[in-house]
């Protein structure tokens, strides 16, 4: 069967990647995870300088899911090119850097960097972090600045750019038509959802930062539905993400109408899952009669 995914003008080698933020640059999921099923491997977020990330405590767990506050703790652009793009090069999955930024220059300035560099698939756009002041949900969240960064974004580089969308929204689908209207080749859906849980002998919010992003099954659901808005509103690929832990439930997604899928916080649980998601997908579509994972199209729901 063919697994491949077309977008834009490239194709993923499978519709299974890992989620931004989750799975830190590859490497430290070297001895837990069979690389070479990966379809596509979404980076933590780069940004144009390195930063700390917010105060701990920054992640809880919570009822069927995780709340973070990491506020994209990453090594910075420079760093990230000398000393990660070397054992991301040797991967055969998709490689794609969840870019972040606290402004329009500092995406644009970091997609310019890493323009030269073979080996990198194409690019996500984080317009949807919960956890900074600047850039990213602001952004996100308003739907001229989503269309104008992509429209800057598509000037400079020829290859996918993908937008991930913020759930904190009324409507993901008014976000999901500017990121389509400003040139972007597929979206991802969803980030986190702003969350918070309060220590009541303390009398404050665990998390150091007060709110942070809900992820895990929790979500599912709302990422489900999301996923089932949004393709219904744009005719760009939907790229669908929260709460999958098993192949049941990226099947769920599919006939909500993605393309293909992302697993963050369920490799926290079970690294393994990556490919028992790839096998149990492979499995139904022989006994559903698909030949291709865009014959999903053929039935999913309306
Ligand atoms: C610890 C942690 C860090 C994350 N960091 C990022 C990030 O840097 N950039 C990003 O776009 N999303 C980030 N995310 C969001 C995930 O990529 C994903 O959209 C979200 O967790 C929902 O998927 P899940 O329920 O499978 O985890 C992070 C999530 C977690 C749990």
């Amino acid at each position: 069967m063919d697994l491949s995914v077309a977008v834009g003008a490239a194709q993923l080698p499978n519709p299974v990647g890992v989620a931004s933020g989750t799975f830190g640059y590859g490497s430290e999921y070297e001895k837990l995870v069979n690389l070479q099923k990966v379809g596509a491997l979404f980076t933590k977020a780069v940004t144009l300088e390195p930063r700390p990330g917010n105060d701990i405590p920054r992640i809880i767990e919570t009822p069927s899911g995780l709340i973070n506050s990491i506020g994209l703790a990453n090594v910075g652009v420079d760093r990230f090119v000398k000393e990660k793009i070397p054992f991301l090069s040797q991967l055969p999955c998709a490689i794609i850097p969840n870019v972040a930024g606290s402004s329009e220059a500092d995406y644009l300035k970091v997609v310019a960097t890493l323009e030269h560099i073979d080996d990198i698939w194409g690019y996500e756009i984080n317009l949807s972090c919960p956890n900074v002041q600047c850039g990213g949900m602001a952004i996100g969240t308003d739907p001229a600045q989503v269309e104008h960064l992509t429209a800057k974004l598509r000037a400079i580089t020829p290859k996918p750019v993908i937008v991930k969308l913020t759930p904190n929204v009324t409507d993901i689908a008014v976000i999901a038509k500017a990121a389509e209207r400003g040139g972007a080749d597929a979206v991802s859906c969803i980030n986190t959802l702003v969350g918070m849980v309060i220590d009541i002998h303390k009398k404050r919010p665990v998390i150091a930062s007060g709110t942070g992003g809900l992820s895990g099954p929790a979500i599912r659901p709302v990422g489900v539905a999301m996923t089932y808005r949004t393709s219904q509103a744009i005719d760009i690929p939907v790229i669908g993400i929260g709460g999958i832990m098993t192949a049941e439930d990226a099947i769920q997604y599919f006939l909500a109408g993605a393309s293909a899928i992302q697993v963050g916080t369920g490799t926290f649980v079970d690294p393994g899952c990556i490919e028992s998601i790839l096998a149990g997908i492979i499995d139904y579509c022989e006994k559903e009669n698909l030949h291709s994972i865009s014959d999903f199209g053929k039935i999913a729901i309306t």
